[in-house]
C-alpha cells in the first residue's frame, strides 16, 4: 500500500491524511478479491520493519491507526468470512498494535473466504533471519538435521507456514522495487507495478492487474 503520503502531499494536506484515506482502500481491496472469488489469500504490507526510520510523529501515528483500523474492520471483516493474520516481527511493535492483531486472529480463525496478512512490523529480510534464530535453536536443541532442512522444511521457520507463494505482486505509487516484501513467497511472483498512488486506488486497478496476470505465461524456471 505505496503513496499514501505523496497523495496527502499533491494536495496540501498532512501525510497522515493519506494513510487515513488508505483504510476504505484496502477495505475495497478485500472486496474486489472476495468479488473475484479465486484470491484465497491477500497480503497487505502495512508497516515495514524499517518505517520505523520516518519521524516519531508519522510512526506514532501509524501505531495508533493500525490498532484502530484494526478495532473498527475485524468485525466487518469477520461477517466477510475473512480469516485475518499477522505476519512480522515482536520486537518494538506496540502491545496495542500487538493486542488488536491477535484478538482480530482469535475472532477470524475459522474464517474460510479468504486469509487477510496484515504484514505490520513486517521485514523479508527481518523474517528470514528471525527463521534463522529458530532453525538454529531447534537444531542444537537436536529437534532438526542439516539434511533435514529443505525448501519446504524452511517454509515451516517464516512466520505463516501455511502461506503459499505469492502468484501476483501488485506495488502501486509508480515505484518499481519490492522493498524487502515477502522476499521468500514471491520468487516466482509475477510483478505488477501501476503508477496510481495508493489512496486513489479502486477495485477496477485490482481487477486490471489480475488481467495483466492472467496473460503472463508462468514457466518457474522450466519450459512450456
Ligand atoms: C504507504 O504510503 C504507507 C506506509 C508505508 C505505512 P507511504 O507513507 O509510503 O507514502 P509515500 O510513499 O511517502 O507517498
Ligand atoms: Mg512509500
Amino acid at each position: 500500500m505505496d503513496g499514501n503520503g505523496r497523495w496527502a502531499e499533491n494536495q496540501g494536506l498532512k501525510r497522515t491524511e493519506g494513510h487515513k484515506k488508505g483504510e476504505a482502500v484496502l477495505m475495497d481491496c478485500v472486496d474486489a478479491c472476495l468479488a473475484l472469488g479465486e484470491v484465497k489469500w491477500l497480503s497487505a504490507y502495512a508497516f515495514s520493519t524499517e518505517n520505523w526510520r520516518r519521524a516519531a510523529d508519522e510512526v506514532r501515528f501509524l501505531m495508533g491507526f493500525s490498532r484502530d483500523v484494526l478495532r473498527r474492520q475485524r468485525d466487518v471483516l469477520h461477517e466477510k468470512n475473512v480469516r485475518i493474520v499477522w505476519a512480522g516481527r515482536r520486537p518494538r511493535l506496540w502491545r496495542s498494535v500487538i493486542r488488536e492483531l491477535e484478538i482480530a486472529e482469535e475472532l477470524t480463525k475459522d474464517n474460510t473466504a479468504m486469509t487477510l496478512v496484515m504484514c505490520v512490523n513486517y521485514g523479508g529480510r527481518a523474517e528470514l533471519v528471525d527463521a534463522g534464530r529458530k532453525l538454529i535453536k531447534d537444531a542444537q536443541e537436536g529437534k532438526i538435521r542439516p539434511e533435514q532442512l529443505n525448501e519446504q522444511t524452511m517454509s515451516d521457520y517464516l512466520y505463516r507456514p501455511d502461506m503459499p507463494d505469492v502468484d501476483l505482486f501488485l506495488r502501486p505509487s509508480g515505484e518499481q522495487r519490492t522493498s524487502n516484501f515477502l522476499l521468500w513467497q514471491s520468487a516466482y511472483a509475477e510483478m505488477v507495478y501501476q503508477d496510481k498512488l495508493f489512496p486513489d486506488f479502486t477495485p477496477q486497478d485490482m481487477y486490471d492487474a489480475v488481467l495483466d496476470y492472467a496473460k503472463r505465461d508462468r514457466r518457474f524456471g522450466g519450459t512450456k
